[in-house]
C-alpha cells in the first residue's frame, strides 16, 4: 500500500495531562529568538524538558485507524535518552496499541530502522538531543507497512538470500582432524567492514533503484554477495557462479552510485564501494584477457 505517499492527517495522542499541551523545548526557543538549530543542542540542554514527537499511525485492521496519520507525543527527556525510548515511553505511558519492532537496543538485531526527520535510521543508535524537534518517526520508505511503524521484510529477505549468504566450499577439512578452515589476515582485512551488517533494510529503502526496480537485488544482499565473493577460502568456481548471480540484468549494474546506501548504513559499511568493486570483478571474468 502507498501510506506514505500522502499527507496524513495529525491528532495529539492521549497524553498524561501534565503532559499534555507542555512546550517542547524547542518551541521555547523558536519563541525566544527565532531558528535554533536543534543539533547543537546538548542533554544537558533538554534535561526536565519533553521532547515533542510525531509518529505515523496506521492500522489496517482496526476500523477508524486505517487513515493514515500522525500522533503527538511529549516525553519526558533522559539523558541520553534514544529514539527508541521515546517511543517505547510512549508506548509505555500513553497508547499501548503503538506498534514497531525492537530487540537488542545496541544496534546489533536491526529491527528498529524506522525513517527519521526524512532519514533511514536506527532507533536504538539515534540520540534525540541531536535531532531537529518535532520528532517525526515514520516506518522505512519504499516498504510496505503492516502496521505503525512495521513494514514487510519478506522482500529484503527475499533479495538475501537470492545471492546465497553462506559459505561454499566442499573440500572443508575433516571435523575429526580439528584442523580449522584459516583466512589469512589480509583477506579477513578486506572483507571486515562487509561481515557487520545486521539486515536492518536501511539501505535498500534508500535506495531510488530499488524503489523502482523490485526485482533489484538491492545494496545489502550485493554486500553480502561481496563478504562471499572476496573470500579466499571459496574456490574459484563458486566466485564465478557468484558473479554470474550478480551480473543478471538487475544485479550490480543497475547501481547508479548515488551513494544513498552508504549515507544512511547505521554500520558505516562502504556498500558502493562494495557494489563498484564487484562491477570490476564481473569485468575481469568476463575478458579473459586482462
Ligand atoms: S548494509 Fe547497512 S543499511 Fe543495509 S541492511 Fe546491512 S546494516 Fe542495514
Ligand atoms: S533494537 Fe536491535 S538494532 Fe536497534
Amino acid at each position: 500500500m502507498s501510506t506514505q505517499q500522502q499527507e496524513p492527517e495529525t491528532q495529539e495522542a492521549p497524553q498524561d495531562p501534565e503532559m499534555k499541551g507542555a512546550e517542547s523545548p524547542v518551541d521555547e526557543r523558536e519563541k525566544e529568538g527565532g531558528m535554533v538549530d536543534q543539533t547543537s543542542v546538548d542533554d544537558a540542554d533538554l534535561e526536565g524538558e519533553t521532547v515533542h514527537i510525531k509518529v505515523f499511525r496506521y492500522d489496517p485492521e482496526v476500523e477508524g485507524k486505517q487513515e493514515p496519520r500522525f500522533d503527538d507525543f511529549h516525553v519526558p527527556f533522559e539523558k541520553g535518552m534514544t529514539v527508541l525510548d521515546a517511543v517505547m515511553y510512549a508506548r509505555d505511558n500513553f497508547d499501548s496499541s503503538l506498534t514497531f519492532r525492537h530487540s537488542c537496543r545496541q544496534a546489533v538485531c536491526g529491527s528498529d530502522a524506522f525513517f527519521v526527520n526524512g532519514k533511514q535510521r536506527l532507533g536504538c543508535k539515534t540520540q534525540i538531543a541531536d535531532l531537529e524537534q518535532p520528532v517525526r518517526i515514520e516506518p522505512l520508505p519504499h516498504q510496505e507497512v503492516v502496521k505503525d511503524l512495521v513494514v514487510d521484510m519478506d522482500h529484503f529477505y527475499d533479495q538475501m538470500h537470492a545471492v546465497e549468504p553462506y559459505f561454499q566450499n566442499e573440500d572443508t577439512p575433516d571435523p575429526t582432524d580439528l584442523e580449522e578452515q584459516r583466512q589469512s589476515r589480509e583477506n579477513r582485512e578486506k572483507i571486515k567492514m562487509s561481515t557487520r551488517c545486521i539486515w536492518c533494510g536501511a539501505c535498500m529503502s534508500s535506495c531510488n533503484i530499488a524503489a523502482g526496480d523490485n526485482q533489484y537485488l538491492g545494496p545489502a544482499a550485493i554486500n553480502k554477495a561481496y563478504r562471499f565473493a572476496m573470500d579466499d577460502r571459496e574456490p574459484e568456481d563458486v566466485k564465478e557462479h557468484r558473479l554470474r548471480i550478480l551480473e543478471q540484468e538487475h544485479g550490480v549494474w543497475r547501481c547508479q552510485t548515488q551513494f544513498s546506501c552508504t549515507e544512511v548504513c547505521p554500520k558505516d559499511i562502504p556498500l558502493t564501494e562494495h557494489i563498484q568493486e564487484l562491477k570490476r570483478e564481473a569485468v575481469k571474468k568476463n575478458l579473459k584477457f586482462w
